[in-house]
């Protein structure tokens, strides 16, 4: 075999610089749960490189066992060559490829040994005979054959029969790398010549994996109608038409992150009743996972959108099997919040739930989604558990305990005050306007160390406001839904805050051009044509 011949086209998805992320951090999460979703077989393999105190280097593949802002860690024997190299340099280089996409990630940094504590807690969690295996390897040591290595496990297996195995003094912790934060991100450049047909033809981007999102919230059948106008009170006003249609915030997010491409999985409570059948069969039509959807003996609650000439609309909700789900429901679906890429809720659940939901989600790395909708008693202490907060200008106005004005200064500003509540990052939706942004003084610090080198040229943006698009628009139920769900699928592919909230502005206007919450719930291509080529709202142009 001559490997001169073995080549191939690197023709898979092209790098946006303007789509990166200001933190390296979030597009490594990113791209990880791309590789995670692509192929299972060791998305977490890593080359790490060390070099010995004259400078010689030596490099094998380990495993990734943690990561967050401050480093990446592996684990290893203490005695081993990696081990002794970098307790004379400490200096280390870190390569993760991940063929599907064309993609390396290169991190170089500082090491140090992680705590006694966070190795014992790691070594707890492997299998027992992984754990005899640490007691019996002397690693990077010739072996004198499988017999003895054998022996050596079996020796340990006796010496702590029937109890704990304890974490070895020479085993743990290799490194909580406290990095010099520059972590490079390459891709192979897209082939400049064009493809002859008997080349391969390349993945298309639509091929991209479905990243998994847990949804906490609520299913609600909705009957639509379009009235002139709203009735007074002992009015019964005769409406012009009737829709009885899917709806609710839970189920219209995740059917709206599934038409965008990503693996929804609702955690809702529906009930034991021909509406709760038939949500679980659309969800599952749809592509959301319901298999963590309860029946309750609540009836499935229902909705009642009285849509207005003009596209305004005001709805009474009761909510039903919606307020059934119990902490302890989501509590057993830990695993499947925990494996996720995101975790988006609202308030349509019982608020002990939805924190519950959030408490799993942040111990797990998850980043959480919070639509604080409707603003519910207690909604502050939802948000304190946020990462990112989305709410309209109503419910900015509640929360920030008074009137924010009109207009996108006053709500720039607003969205500024609500960091006070906890999330990092708010956004206030302002209708056919469009949307604010602002990511609070904590995430913006760091940019220019992050992309220091000339690497790339990074977000600076600490918020602003996004136009909406204009659009004829019908029905605003579920334009909202749909706006969390673009700027969730946008965040967890690694889109910067910008683009992020201008897809979600898009998904939202095409939300609306249709009544009801689901018709016009918008695919990836429809919100991406809306934003290459869609007229942008402007004050002057209303
Ligand atoms: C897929 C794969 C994963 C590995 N993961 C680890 C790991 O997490 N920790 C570790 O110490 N060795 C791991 N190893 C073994 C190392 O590659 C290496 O052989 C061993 O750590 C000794 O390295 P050294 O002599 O350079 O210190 C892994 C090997 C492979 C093939």
């Amino acid at each position: 075999m001559d490997v001169s011949d073995l080549r191939r086209e690197y023709m898979l998805a092209g790098l946006d610089e303007r789509h990166l992320p200001p933190e390296p951090i979030a597009q490594f999460r990113a791209w990880l749960a791309e590789a995670v979703a692509a192929d299972p077989l060791d998305p977490t393999a890593m080359t790490l490189a060390t070099a010995d105190a004259a400078g010689r280097p030596s490099a094998r593949v380990l495993l990734l066992k943690g990561y967050d802002e401050r480093g990446f860690v592996f684990f290893t024997n203490y005695g081993s060559r990696k081990a002794r190299e970098l307790a004379a340099n400490a200096h280390a280089a870190m390569v993760f490829h991940w063929p599907a996409f064309d993609r390396q990630v290169r991190i170089e940094g500082v090491v140090e040994k992680t705590s006694r504590a966070e190795s014992a807690a790691y070594f707890a969690t492997r299998p027992l005979p992984s754990q005899l295996s640490a007691w019996a390897s002397r690693q990077s040591e010739p072996a004198g054959g499988r017999a003895e290595l054998e022996a050596a496990q079996a020796q340990a297996g006796e010496r702590f029969a029937g109890g704990e195995v304890p974490v070895p003094d020479f085993w743990g912790g290799a490194g909580r790398r406290r990095l010099d934060r520059r972590a490079v991100a390459a891709l192979k450049a897209r082939a400049a010549r064009p493809r002859t047909s008997r080349e391969r033809t390349p993945r298309p981007m639509s091929a991209s994996p479905r990243l998994p999102v847990a949804v906490v919230g609520s299913c609600i059948m909705d009957f639509c109608v379009s009235v002139p106008r709203l009735p007074r009170l002992g009015e019964n006003v005769i409406a012009s038409g009737l829709r009885v249609a899917h709806g609710g915030k839970g189920a219209n997010q995740a059917v709206a992150l599934a038409r965008l491409g990503a693996a929804p999985r609702l955690i809702a409570s529906v009930g034991d009743d021909d509406f709760g059948r038939s949500f679980r069969t659309m969800l599952r039509d749809e592509g959301v996972g319901v298999d963590l959807v309860g029946t309750s003996t609540v009836p499935t609650g229902i909705g009642v959108p009285m849509i207005l000439g003009g596209g305004e609309n005001a709805i009474v909700v009761a909510l039903g099997a919606a307020m059934s789900l119990r902490p302890e429901a989501v509590g057993a679906a830990r695993r499947e919040i925990a494996a996720a890429s995101a975790l988006l809720l609202q308030l349509e659940v019982p608020l002990d739930s939805a924190i519950t939901a959030m408490a799993i989600a942040r111990g797990a790395g998850v980043e959480v989604f919070l639509n604080a909708a409707p603003i519910v008693e207690g909604a502050e202490a939802a948000c304190r558990a946020a990462d990112v907060l989305v709410v309209n200008e109503t419910e900015a106005e509640a929360l920030a305990g008074g009137g924010i004005g009109d207009g996108v200064e006053s709500a720039l500003r607003a969205s500024a005050d609500l960091h006070r509540l906890g999330p990092p990052v708010v956004v206030v939706t302002l209708g056919e306007r469009g949307a604010v942004w602002s990511a609070g003084a904590g995430l913006g610090t760091a940019r220019g160390a992050v992309w220091s080198g000339g690497v790339r040229r990074c977000e600076t943006e600490r918020g602003g406001f996004v136009p909406g698009f204009r659009v004829a628009a019908v029905d605003p139920t579920g334009a909202g839904d749909a706006f969390c769900a673009g700027l969730v699928w946008s965040r967890i592919h690694g889109v910067a805050w910008r683009p992020a909230v201008e897809l979600a502005n898009a998904c939202g206007a095409l939300a609306a051009t249709a009544v009801g919450a689901m018709t016009a719930l918008p695919d990836r291509a429809a919100a991406e044509a809306l934003v290459a080529s869609g007229e942008r709202w402007s004050a002057a142009g209303r």
